[in-house]
């Protein structure tokens, strides 16, 4: 195989002439095959190309939308990227069953974003922290000019701290500051302030002989929390297709919860299916995913134990269900306004303020929940699942339109396997 140097130097055609000439047996269909992924419009590619780095193609993900989603009785239609094939579904089937008993509610208990100077310094405590003391004031006036903007929109630093982590790490300090980044993700915002603290630090520091190791925003946010709600009488939980009785249906899910509680292993799984809404809505809209994933699953640990992260009470014939989880979201700057699909998303959210979309986000994870432990105590996650992989597995097969059809038709009211669909279509292909 051969290595490459300067590959990002290369134009767009060297760099699909080089992987498919050193990758793939069949150059020609690999690159026929990236290129097909292009966008037909030369300057919207180019967008696309310049999010990141060696672009050399698209990589599709579906977008759905779920509807019907009941919001502080405001009504939603939701946009979702994902590739699972149940996941719309299972958040559009419980969007609906709660539209009929109320809706979500939700509400933004906390919006503080955080940073952090790493800093290492062997003198006398009291030495550095009387430096922190006076030098502060200067420290703020230094960064009031990246700050400005931000205090206009109503946000800004929020508190500024030197922490002791010395007995932890021998000469471990760090500088910790609070921000309101307001309807921006404030990664930018939050670094460059950062940096210039840092760099003021040390160069004013005279004969302190301290050394910055690194400055950076902190994606554990637990102080930027929304909660979402559910709650009806036990008794409107009645639905026929639950096969036992809303008491019991109640009861059952209450110990789902009390489970995720206990076991890291179904915590896991539990909280996997809440982000499988969260993602997708935070997909949609040019969010970092990753940054929430990171600062969820920290938070689902936070008491020394990682758990699952809803909550239930069945006190006085009330069903209430709840989620509180830390979402560090925004609707300005970033990807949000320069990715066309994430700027149609947040218009067909009627463009939402950051605390909004924490609050849809929040909803659509706890509906996304909901449905997946109503299946699980109920009639099981497969019948669900499968239906909805069928059509993935007709797809691999190369089935045409009439037999997905057929087989759709079949498998009502079977099993579905890959074996069962493939032998189904070869019944079917031997039948022509
Ligand atoms: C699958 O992607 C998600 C579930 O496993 C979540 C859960 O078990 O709660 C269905």
């Amino acid at each position: 195989m051969n290595t490459v140097s300067g590959f990002s130097k290369f134009t767009k055609a060297q760099k699909i002439n080089f992987l498919a000439e050193n990758y793939f047996a069949d150059a020609d269909s690999t690159i026929e095959l990236l290129k097909s992924f292009w966008h037909p419009n030369e300057e919207s590619q180019r967008t696309f190309d310049e999010f990141s780095e060696n672009t050399l193609t698209n990589f599709f993900f579906p977008y759905g939308v779920v509807p019907n989603l009941v919001l502080n009785e405001k009504n939603y239609c939701v946009p979702m990227v994902i590739e699972e094939s149940s996941v719309v579904a299972a958040a559009a089937n419980a969007s609906n069953f709660w539209f009929k008993r109320g809706g979500v509610s939700a509400e933004v208990l906390s919006i503080e974003k955080v940073g952090q100077v790493h800093l290492i310094y062997k003198g006398p405590k009291e030495d550095l922290f009387n430096y922190f003391e006076k030098i502060k004031p200067t420290l703020l006036q230094a960064v009031e000019p990246l700050v400005e903007n931000m205090k206009v929109r109503g946000g800004g630093i929020l508190d500024v701290y030197l922490k002791d982590l010395s007995e932890i790490e021998e000469g471990l300090f760090q500088i910790f500051m609070t921000f309101d980044t307001c309807d921006a993700m404030g990664a930018n915002f939050i670094n460059s302030i950062l940096e210039l603290v840092a760099r003021l630090f040390k160069e004013k520091s005279e004969d302190l002989k301290l050394e910055i190791i690194m400055s950076i925003l902190s994606n554990y946010t637990p102080n930027c929390l929304v909660r979402a709600e559910l709650c009806c009488p036990i008794s409107d939980l009645e639905d026929p297709r639950l096969g036992m009785s809303a008491l019991e249906f109640a009861k059952r899910f209450e110990y789902a919860v009390k489970i995720s509680k206990a076991d890291i292993f179904r915590a896991t799984t539990h909280n996997k299916g809440i982000m499988n809404g969260i993602d997708s809505v935070i997909m949609a809209t040019g969010n970092d995913f990753r940054a929430i994933e990171a600062s969820v699953h920290a938070y689902a640990a936070r008491s020394g134990k990682y758990q699952g992260l809803t909550e239930i009470s069945l006190k006085d014939n009330l069903f209430h269900y709840t989620l509180e989880i830390p979402l560090a979201l925004g609707t300005i700057g970033g990807l949000t306004s320069l990715h066309p699909l994430a700027k149609l998303s947040l218009n067909m959210l009627g463009n939402p303020s950051a605390k909004d979309l924490m609050k849809i986000s929040a909803s659509i994870g706890l509906l996304q929940n909901f449905s997946a432990i109503r299946s699980l105590i109920t009639s099981g996650i497969q019948k669900g699942h499968m239906k909805m992989h069928l059509l993935n597995i007709l797809n691999h097969m190369g089935a045409t339109e009439e037999e997905r059809e057929l087989a759709k038709e079949f498998f009502r009211t079977r099993v579905i396997s890959f074996k069962a669909v493939q032998e189904f279509l070869a019944g079917q292909r031997t039948l022509q």
